[in-house]
């Protein structure tokens, strides 16, 4: 997921604009507050958070004419200089980049496809890229590098050493340095698959669910106390544990994420 978020990014300027990755990113966050679900809060009848409020028809127009961002009203709101007129308004404190700007505009011209969020679309299997590095991908994630560093005009580096090999797999597994034990085993383990022996190693430690669940606890905000202020006992230490041992259990992710917005409403709830 975030492979494809930073790649994605990179890549905007060459290639077709992409309604969920470039577009619908800009409309959530400039534009729901007035043109979104809230109906309530909504503005003008106009709504970007579904296909039929987006192209909604007003005295015989949309404001969203595919292929023609001239005649488009939501890309001459959005560049108008007119402090009345421009989206969003000055006083929501928002404020479109002009590399935002430039999106929106390419979208419309190049046809104002709608789509959904990226999250609800199937995966469909990607061709491997072709590259000139014969030889050197050992699995389809490699073509995918060896593309983007062509792109760079980058070219693959040469394999580190053993030591320099297990001493970073491990802190990426497990979030510390392998043992000197660790490193002399690996090193004189002349098999085929020493490498694919390690990561397995590595994954089977209750190490690399500790690991995992440090992102994912950052994002909740979880800390132990409640800071200087107030160091009183702070009892979330379960929730804490719970998503380590989640990780290490490998909880699929459905279950995962049903299990912390809705444990209690599981049927036949446990403790946990
Ligand atoms: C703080 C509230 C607010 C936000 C945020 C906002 N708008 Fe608006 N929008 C309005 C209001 C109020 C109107 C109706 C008054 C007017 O036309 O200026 C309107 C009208 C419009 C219209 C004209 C609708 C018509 O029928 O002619 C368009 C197009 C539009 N907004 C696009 C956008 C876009 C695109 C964004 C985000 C980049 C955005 N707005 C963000 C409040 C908002």
């Amino acid at each position: 997921m975030l492979l494809g978020l930073a790649s994605g990014r990179g890549a905007v300027s060459s290639s077709q604009v992409d309604f969920s990755r470039d577009v619908l990113t800009i409309l959530s966050d400039n534009c729901y507050e007035c043109h979104g679900p809230d109906e309530k809060a909504r503005k003008a009848k106009l709504r970007f958070d579904t296909k039929e409020g987006a192209f909604r028809v007003k005295d015989g127009k949309t404001v969203i004419v595919p292929g023609k961002s001239a005649e488009s009203e939501l890309v001459r709101r959005v560049t108008s200089s007119d402090p009345e007129e421009v989206m969003p308004p000055r006083k929501s404190n928002r404020k479109l980049t002009a590399s935002q700007i430039g999106l929106l505009r390419r979208w419309v011209d190049e046809g104002a496809k709608w789509g959904v969020h990226w999250a609800f679309v199937a995966p469909a299997r990607s061709r491997l890229p072709r590259s000139k590095f014969k030889g050197w991908a050992r699995n389809g994630i490699d073509y995918f590098i060896l593309a983007r560093l062509e792109k760079e005009g980058l070219k693959p580096a040469a394999e580190a050493r053993r030591e320099t090999l297990i001493r970073r797999v491990t802190l990426d597994l497990t979030g510390l340095p392998p043992t000197p034990a660790e490193v002399d085993a690996f090193v004189s383990d002349r098999t085929a698959n020493a490498y694919e022996k390690l990561v397995d190693r590595l994954l089977e430690s209750p190490r690399f669910g500790e690991r995992m669940a440090v992102d994912w606890l950052d994002l909740a905000r979880y800390a132990d106390t409640h800071g200087y202020q107030a160091d009183r006992y702070r009892p979330m230490w379960p929730w804490r544990d719970w998503v380590i041992k989640a990780f290490n259990q490998n909880l699929p992710y459905d279950q995962f994420v049903t299990w912390q917005l809705a444990g209690d409403l599981l049927p036949q709830a446990t403790k946990e």
